[in-house]
């Protein structure tokens, strides 16, 4: 007999004759003559109870089947009497693959907090919360691909060690050839880090994007998906070391279409969870509305998270300009009476409290906010007419704040050149970067999702250590 997995058990619903199930021990409990075991095996989210008739088995064979316990059951499947279950298997066979003592298994059988659960990364994708999460995920990746495959985008590689900083933010890793038995020292002895790449001062890359362009300025349209790690030290519930980001970037495409894309990509994505990830949704969607419930009135949702879903698909996103955004913050008043906690004026960098205000209290929906002053924004975005603004674009999403990073990039090579000096870009290292805006130069746009924050919004979940199997920050226990 083969091993069938209990999704395909569960969603057959019809009486087996003979079936083997293998996976992992959530609960156990019955009575003298008795057990019932709810077994997982991470196809689902759902569990298959295990009916033992204690009488027809040692107690030797039936000892070690404790919650965590690995184990294969044979038996029949048959109608449950139980609620919330369509069909149970009564078991022949038993076989105890890895025991879990009782005493030391870290997932007991009840409530754990997150923390806790971070603190045990390797063992809390077994639990129902972690588990639909990381289905989810897997199932946005997936759709992540078939978007852009259908449209005719190439899913291209682009390097994670890198000699540039293509953000210009000095967040990064740096990478070093250091060999532990030799590591190049300086003349007081101490380890060299100069030596870095081989003798090229290299890094973790923060962005694809830069290599990106070059794939988008020879194959028309491409995507990169792939880790990228920022050095910030900062703990937030919406920042990772090391997360995941898309990065598709056009030939031919202006802001507008830049846009209309990054709507088209989300839509998309939430539409397919939707229809791919129904279990998991309905209890990641009662998992958040309890989670609600211990707040306090105003920090509630006002929707519960599949009303949220189901409202990004159906409405469009609302478009504004920095500079309206900027009228509107100056007009209100975040709480009666109180101001924002960050001054607004025209100029700075729009903080969350700003960002959630627009989504949550002003528009109500997700919003595209464009042309940022150049000053806070990466030099390579292509400037606008006022000499002002780029053509910047930021998505900006209820409960997250930016969701997406974007903007048109520069393609005049001269204009570059100057905002390369203005903001104090070195220039040897991107040379080749240079290098397209000299030879076939050509409008193109692009823009990058951070592939947790996404996970984040269709999740419900609260931090970002919660999305990713193995978080990278400063606290992680599991390196
Ligand atoms: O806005 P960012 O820094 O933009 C870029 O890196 C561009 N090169 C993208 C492009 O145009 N191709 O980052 C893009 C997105 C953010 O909107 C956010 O969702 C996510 O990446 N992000 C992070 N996610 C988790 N942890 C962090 N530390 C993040 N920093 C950015
Ligand atoms: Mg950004």
């Amino acid at each position: 007999v083969t091993r069938i997995k209990i999704k395909e058990l569960l969603d057959e619903g019809v009486a087996r004759q003979d079936a083997t199930v293998k996976g992992w021990v959530k609960t156990k409990r019955g009575s003298k003559n008795v057990a019932f075991i709810a077994l997982n095996d991470g196809s689902t989210i759902r569990n298959l109870q295990l009916v033992v008739d204690l009488t027809q088995f040692s107690e030797e064979e039936v000892k070690h089947v404790t919650t965590g316990a690995c184990i294969s059951a044979r038996g029949n499947v048959a109608e449950s009497q139980g609620k919330g279950q369509s069909v149970e298997m009564l078991v022949t066979n038993l076989t105890v693959y890895g025991i879990a003592d009782p005493e030391k298994y870290p997932l007991q059988p009840k409530k754990h907090s997150f923390e806790f659960l971070r603190d045990n990364a390797h063992l809390r994708p077994r639990t129902n919360t972690i588990g639909a999460v990381l289905r989810v995920r897997h199932a946005l990746a997936f759709a992540i691909h078939n978007f852009f495959n259908s449209k005719g985008f190439y899913y291209l590689h682009t390097p994670i060690i890198t000699g540039s900083d293509a953000e210009g933010a000095g967040e990064m890793f740096r990478v070093t050839t250091l060999s532990a038995d030799n590591p190049p020292k300086n003349e007081e002895g101490q380890v060299d880090f100069k030596e870095d790449f081989f003798g090229k001062e290299t890094n973790l890359t923060v962005s694809g994007q830069l290599e990106g362009e070059a794939g988008a300025l020879s194959l028309g349209e491409i995507y990169t998906f792939g880790p990228t790690f920022r050095a910030e030290n900062s703990n937030t519930s919406r920042h990772l070391a090391e997360f995941w980001m898309v990065e598709p970037e056009m030939a031919f495409y202006e802001q507008g279409e830049n846009m209309d894309l990054a709507e088209e990509f989300i839509q998309y994505l939430v539409r397919y969870a939707l229809e791919n990830c129904k279990d998991d949704l309905e209890f990641l969607d009662k998992r958040a509305a309890d989670e609600d419930k211990q707040k306090p009135q105003n920090e509630r949702n006002e929707m519960s998270l599949l009303e949220r879903l189901n409202f990004v698909v159906e409405n469009k996103f609302e478009r504004v300009t920095y500079t309206e955004a900027i009228e509107i913050l100056l007009n209100s008043k975040p709480h009666k009476k109180k101001k924002f906690k960050y001054p607004v004026e025209w100029g700075i960098d729009l903080q969350s409290e700003h960002e959630r205000f627009l989504v949550e209290k002003h528009f109500k929906k997700p919003v595209i906010v464009v042309d940022y002053p150049k000053d806070i924004k990466a030099f390579y975005m292509k400037l606008n007419d006022d000499n002002k603004t780029v053509r910047a674009m930021d998505v900006l999403f209820p409960g997250i704040g930016e969701i997406i990073g974007g903007s048109q990039r520069e393609d005049n090579y001269d204009k570059l050149i100057q905002r390369m000096e203005e903001m104090d870009v070195p220039q040897e290292e991107l040379w080749w970067y240079l290098d397209l805006r000299k030879f076939g130069s050509a409008p193109h746009s692009g823009f990058g999702l951070g592939f947790e924050r996404m996970i984040l919004f269709v999740t419900g979940m609260s931090n970002i250590r919660d999305v990713i199997p193995f978080p990278r920050t400063p606290q992680s226990a599991n390196f």
